[in-house]
């Protein structure tokens, strides 16, 4: 998704301090880049299609470096376009037909075409496909020497999300900068302020970090920062302190990071657990949630928002609190959710799930959540992201910042946290001291399970290379290994751009088996957990239809070797944390085929790392 970078201050270089920004914001995925200096001559203004190297290479092709020794203010922007083919008039800054401003804008301007046509009816004439232009145009209507007034007059025209930075030609100092519904952040720094739509591009400057809310609008210099609603009455924002450092959002040394991110997930479920496991009440210490036990034993039933990965996750956690609690739980898709009319109340709790914190329709499941009287809590990565901000409690995962836009540590430690979180409510209700340790031991076994299987990269990248040409494939589970059948399909899609289609072992004879022949492999998750032997009965039915079948099954588990062609192994463990050890192994396969096929991994076509549009 879309990335905005911008700096103001006189201590940066600053097409340097943009373009390294921009290189930051890339893991989001966008389709071209551009970026607006600003000049005492004035403002300059390049764009591309394409890579950031490619807005990069024009840059020193056509600008001398002493060019911009006195600049003070600079913005930027990755496109993932939404109005407008992915071109070089359509990427951002857009400037108005009088080049006074440029605008970089994260979101949707909803109203663009009765604005577009109000100001061509009065000679304005567009160069671009966008709504953002349209925007910039609007502001340049609205501007008389006041650039935070003209911004804030201009957005109340608007309908639909925003996150945008506006500098002027005829103040070359600041940065006008303002959100709804596509997330801001600004840098704090000494003489100098930054601001970008994620964290990763503040990282080497700062560490002290402001989350602009719905309807805020800030003017950045180098004398500080101004922070007003729309309404222009000045509002206060905590300044959240992070404790990722620049280079954990590197590769270290590895071809991918979405690789780094799989081989990490013994530490970053080590760090979602630390000190949250308290032996002696024998349940998980989670603070964030500000829930009593009595509090807990008030919630009648459970809604699981989200989507995508974090959507898997949620399945497992469903399992998790009906094995544990008696709170009925449902989980939803949350673009469904947030349209359809839900029946909630006071005595429901709705958890969203979300890594980055910021996908709209999550975040719309939370505010349908509110309106309606439920109690919100949510299972964030990023800290002081929107949802987890808007809903006031959860868990933060703590697994450092995932950049591969293919979701893996979020996955294995959002399931952690959904245990820990179904202990806790366990122990708030029927759950023994007796029981609830041995949940705790399992968690703690975790880190070691990832490891062994981790271990086991080449014979799974073996097994991967072999399969790499398929065209289509079925991965089958039930019980707690049914929405890891669905992860793990989701995996081999996004990166290897395979049809993948996950399916619980009993419903292939429900149609999907109507597809099988020697060329579908099944992929079939034949673990030693409740339901074993009816998978052995469905990996059965897909040989008798020639399907190649690759089976995860248990360390020691001599039997599947009768029925599966290939065998990636699971360590022994508890059916509870078989989700864990027993994805990474798909997440490698995975990561192997799309390798194979020389895929970009950790950008794939079409996608966005944190999906901030509906
Ligand atoms: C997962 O690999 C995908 N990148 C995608 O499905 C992702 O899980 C989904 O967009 C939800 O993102 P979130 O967890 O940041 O809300
Ligand atoms: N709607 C704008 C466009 O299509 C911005 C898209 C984005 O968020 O990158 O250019």
């Amino acid at each position: 998704m879309c990335g905005i970078v911008g700096y103001v201050g006189a201590k940066r270089n600053i097409p340097e301090i943009l373009l390294e920004g921009l290189k930051r914001l890339e893991y989001r995925g966008y389709d071209s880049a551009g970026l607006a200096i600003g000049l005492d001559s004035g403002m300059e203004i390049l764009k591309s299609p394409g890579k950031v190297k490619e807005l990069d290479r024009k840059l020193k092709a056509g600008w001398t470096q002493d060019k911009f020794k006195n600049a003070k203010v600079g913005i930027a922007h990755t496109r993932w376009a939404t109005h407008g083919p992915p071109n070089e008039v359509n990427a951002h800054p857009h400037s108005d037909s009088k080049n006074r401003i440029a605008l970089v804008h994260n979101g949707i301007i909803d109203n663009y075409s009765e604005l577009k046509a109000r100001l061509s009816s009065i000679g304005i004439k567009f160069k671009s496909e966008t709504d953002t232009e349209v925007l910039a145009n609007l502001i340049s209507e609205c501007y008389e020497g006041d650039l935070c007034s003209a911004v804030a007059a201009a957005l109340k025209q608007v309908t639909g999300t925003y996150g945008i930075a506006v500098i002027a030609k005829d103040q070359p100092d600041k940065i006008v900068v303002a959100r709804k519904g596509s997330p801001i952040v600004i840098g704090v720094g000494d003489d100098e302020a930054f601001v970008a739509s994620d964290i990763s591009p503040l990282l080497p400057y700062t560490k002290r970090v402001i989350y602009l809310d719905d309807n805020d609008i800030t003017v950045l210099s180098r004398s500080g920062i101004d922070l007003r609603n729309m309404d222009n009455v000045p509002v206060t924002r905590e300044i959240a302190h992070i404790d990722w450092d620049a280079n954990a959002a590197e590769k270290d040394g590895r071809e991918h990071f979405m690789l780094k991110e799989i081989e990490e997930q013994p530490l970053a479920i080590s760090n979602t657990m630390r000190g949250r496991m308290d032996h002696n009440l024998v349940t998980a210490k989670l603070d964030g949630l500000n829930l009593t036990p009595r509090d807990i034993a008030g919630v009648s039933r459970i809604v699981i928002a989200a989507c995508g990965t974090s959507l898997h996750a949620g399945m497992v956690g469903e399992y998790y609190f009906e094995d544990l609690t008696s709170t009925p739980v449902e989980v939803e898709q949350a673009a469904e959710f947030r349209y359809r009319n839900p029946i909630l109340d006071r005595d429901t709790l709705v958890i969203a799930i979300s890594q980055s914190g910021e996908t709209a329709d999550t975040l719309a499941a939370i505010r349908e959540a509110k309106q309606k009287g439920a109690l919100v809590a949510s299972i964030c990565n990023v800290v002081g992201s929107t949802i987890a901000r808007e809903t006031g409690r959860g868990v933060y995962l703590h697994a450092g910042p995932e950049i591969g836009v293919a979701s893996t540590k979020a996955f294995t430690c959002q399931v952690a946290t959904l245990l820990m979180m179904a202990l806790k409510f366990g122990r708030a209700g029927r759950l023994s001291r007796s029981a609830g340790q041995k949940i705790i031991s399992e968690l703690e076994k975790l880190p070691d399970l990832v490891r062994q299987v981790l271990d086991s990269s080449d014979k799974i990248a073996r097994i991967a290379k072999k399969y790499s040409s398929a065209k289509d494939f079925f991965y089958i589970g039930r019980g707690y290994l049914y929405p890891v059948a669905l992860e793990g399909a989701l995996k081999l899609k996004e990166i290897s751009y395979i049809h993948a289609e996950g399916y619980h072992a009993a419903e292939l004879k429900h149609g999907p088996i109507a597809l099988l022949d020697e060329n579908v492999p099944v992929l079939a998750l034949a673990n030693n957990i409740p339901g074993k032997d009816k998978v052995i009965g469905n990996i059965q039915e897909c040989r008798a239809r020639k399907s190649p079948v690759i089976a995860t099954a248990t360390f020691g588990d001599k039997d599947i070797l009768k029925h599966a062609d290939d065998v990636m192994e699971i360590p022994e463990c508890s059916d509870f944390v078989t989700p864990i050890p027993t994805v990474v192994a798909l997440q490698l396969f995975a990561y192997y085929v799309a390798r194979e096929r020389g895929c970009p991994i950790d950008q794939p076509r079409n996608l966005a790392k944190s999906v901030t549009v509906e």
